[in-house]
């Protein structure tokens, strides 16, 4: 297992380009699988995550190429079993359920297990499915979609006890667009990935309208073609980044690749904080630069356009260090805190109780071996490393390595002090 070492105190400048972004590219690569034609996907970042997606991909039947950011994928002879060896290693992989039923009829798909960052269900998914004529059972540990009549449209409502879910928005979009007649989504996510898959299947001719809004109309189509898409910007990895600059830039960085639409909420809070952010005139590219007098503030994570759940830990790390008091909510996963153990032991005053972490700004944080959790949490733990004095080292990094494209590199460019240990237990 990789483990890396921040040596906290280095100041960063320079500008790095942003990635294409995992999570628009998990299902823009499943929906692959509703063609026999194909398709052409660029800027899919190179991720443990797309990686298992490609996996699955190619055990599901397809013949799959990948060189420097493009994949090619041609789903001409499929079968509708999922591996559970390639699905247990990754929850995003339920996402060629949709697919899957919609081109095959049926699909058979293993149960994701727990998961870190909370209790992850996958009932919002299946309402979607039945709602248009699938039928579900379970069985030996996995999900046996059926469709033995084919699908049908239908009016659905996906919202849930945390509202909208956007992977199963994404399955019931996938499987709606070769369904007969019309389904329309109610309480529908709106988040730009979703906005995104959308495109993409339009591209190949599918009929969807309204999606980045709570109500999406898909009229079903015989068939899909194939099709050449370019993938959004990831807007995790570039507010991640942008909390580096906040953090560690009295001189700013600069991040090309972005886009200044999906970042309305990090750019928000970073500017309360006290921090300065500009955008180019075309939104593509965001100057970050610490400010002389930073301060707290409070933070609920919320469906999108609200301020993203997957934001949270590195703005938690990021106000550990800022002085003041910050009062950070998950909304959408309130779970989600696993860094904040973390984060005290490095000498942060986090108090966590009931899905909110408060936390009191410290002068100085000080380096200690963590452990990275998940995904984001990772992410954290190296920004605070940025701020640390001494050598923090994070163990676990094939968590971060599932969502960030060459992080260590990009943090090199940036004048950071890290470095990968390759191999370590
Ligand atoms: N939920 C249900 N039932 C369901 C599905 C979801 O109750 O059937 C609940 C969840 O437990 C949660 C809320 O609904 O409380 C929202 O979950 P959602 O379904 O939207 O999450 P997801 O689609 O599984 C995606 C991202 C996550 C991100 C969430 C929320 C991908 C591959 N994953 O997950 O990204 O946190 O949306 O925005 O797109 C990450 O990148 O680190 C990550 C975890």
């Amino acid at each position: 297992m990789d483990k890396l070492l921040v040596h906290g105190g280095s100041t960063l400048s320079g500008s790095i380009n942003i990635s294409g972004s995992k999570n628009a590219s998990l299902p823009i690569l499943a929906a692959a699988l509703l063609t026999d034609q194909e398709v052409i996907i660029e800027r899919v970042p190179d991720v443990s995550d797309t990686n298992y997606m490609l996996q699955i991909l190619s055990a599901l039947g397809c013949e799959v190429e990948r060189y420097s950011g493009t994949v090619k994928i041609k789903a001409a002879q499929i079968h509708p079993e999922a591996p559970y060896d390639l699905v247990r290693k990754m929850r995003a992989s339920i996402c060629v359920m949709g697919p899957l039923v919609a081109r095959l009829g049926r699909a058979s798909v293993s149960i994701p297990g727990g998961c870190v960052i909370g209790d992850r269900p996958i009932d919002l998914h299946l309402k979607g499915l039945q709602a248009i004529g699938a039928e579900i059972d379970t069985e030996g540990g996995n999900i046996l979609i059926r469709a033995k009549h084919g699908l049908t449209g239908s009016h659905v409502d996906l919202r849930g006890k945390h509202g909208p879910t956007v992977l199963g928005t994404d399955n019931l979009m996938m499987a709606a667009v070769l369904a007969k007649g019309t389904t329309i989504i109610e309480s529908a996510a709106c988040e730009p990935e979703v906005v995104d898959l959308a495109n993409f299947l339009n591209s190949m001719g599918a009929k969807i309208e309204g999606a980045g809004s709570r109500r999406i109309t898909i009229e079903g189509v015989d068939e899909l073609s194939g099709t050449h898409h370019t993938v959004i910007p990831d807007r995790i990895e570039a507010g991640t980044f942008m909390v580096a600059g906040a953090l560690a830039s009295p001189g700013g960085i600069t991040l090309n690749r972005v886009r200044q639409d999906h970042l309305t909420e990090a750019t928000q809070k970073l500017l309360e904080a006290g921090h300065d952010v500009k955008f180019s005139n075309d939104g593509l590219s965001v100057f970050v630069q610490a400010g002389n007098d930073p301060k707290g503030c409070e933070i609920t994570t919320a469906p999108h356009p609200g301020f993203p759940t997957d934001m949270q830990a590195q703005f938690t790390a990021m106000f550990a260090i800022t002085p003041g008091i910050s009062v950070v909510e998950d909304t959408i996963f309130p779970q989600r805190f696993m860094h904040c153990a973390e984060l005290t032991r490095m000498g942060a005053h986090i108090k966590v109780d009931n899905g909110t972490a408060k936390v009191q700004g410290v002068a100085q944080l000080s380096a200690a071996p963590v452990m990275a959790s998940d995904l984001r949490a990772s992410a954290a733990l190296v920004l605070a490393g940025l701020r640390a004095r001494g050598t923090t080292e994070i163990n676990r990094l094939y968590h971060i390595d599932r969502g960030y494209e060459m992080i260590d590199e990009k943090l090199l460019q940036l004048g950071a002090n890290v470095q990968r240990v390759r191999g370590s237990i």
